[in-house]
């Protein structure tokens, strides 16, 4: 798979979206579009993007029973999007029935990706609040190593666990990465930041790319930039 930059499109509205995108004349980055801007929009905001040629990460994270998730998994199957994700931690026999209901009459069906352990919860939290016993990192590979067993495609990970997860669960198993900085850049709220160039240098195949898109003063420049120093 061909590494790529995907760009977080964490507005609030359709109008918002489409005016940042028209700003992109000769590029068709590949989009994410999360909860906020799906929860607001609706379907019809996938359609607009695809229908300027976009690719499509939908970062729903679903997380319920199997059969509840399958039925999810199915109605997103006719969207076109080509990546989908959801929450690690739901299990393997969730994770299966999600490929199940993604999976078109023809065969074919978009990425599918895990969440392995968000990045707000810390190694206290996990043990206190989730009562899960363990190292942070090694749960995250036995997340990963399920995501695997139930035949998806790939994780979200961190960029620093991008070449563990590669070593883990072999080098087509996706890695795509947020918390991207430019080494001049504000961290925000992200903690565990890592610029394109080392991302590249670990080994992720996507990075997912925000406010340092986004918030530019000219976010086509970032764009480039991110592009020229990771793919
Ligand atoms: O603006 P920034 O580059 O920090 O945006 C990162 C994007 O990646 C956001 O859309 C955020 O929701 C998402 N994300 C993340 N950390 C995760 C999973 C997703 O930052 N563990």
């Amino acid at each position: 798979m061909k590494r790529d930059v995907i760009v977080a499109c964490d507005f609030s509205s359709m109008e918002e979206t489409l005016s940042f995108l028209d700003r992109f004349e000769e590029e068709k980055p590949f989009v994410k579009i999360g909860m906020e801007l799906f929860y607001s929009e609706g379907p019809e905001i996938v359609r607009q993007i695809k229908n300027r040629g976009h690719r499509i990460f939908l970062d729903l994270k679903l997380h319920d029973i199997p059969n509840t998730v399958q039925k999810a998994m199915k109605a997103l199957s006719g969207l076109d999007v080509d990546i989908c994700n959801l929450h690690a931690g739901g299990g393997i026999e969730m994770m299966k029935a999600a490929v199940k209901g993604l999976t078109r009459e023809d065969g074919t069906r978009p990425l599918l990706i895990a969440v392995t352990m968000l990045t707000s919860i810390d190694q206290e939290m996990m043990e206190k609040e989730l009562k899960i016993k363990g190292e942070l990192p090694e749960i995250v590979m036995e997340y990963a190593k399920n995501a695997k067993e139930a035949g998806l495609d790939g994780v979200v990970c961190s960029p620093l666990e991008a070449a563990k997860v590669h070593e883990v669960c072999g080098d087509s198993f996706l890695t795509v990465t947020p918390g991207i900085r430019f080494a001049d850049d504000a961290k925000g709220d992200q903690q565990r930041v890592t610029t394109p160039a080392k991302a590249k240098e670990i080994g992720s195949d996507f990075i997912v790319v925000g406010r340092s898109i986004t918030a530019a003063a000219d976010p086509v420049a970032a764009y480039r930039r991110c592009v020229s120093e990771f793919c």
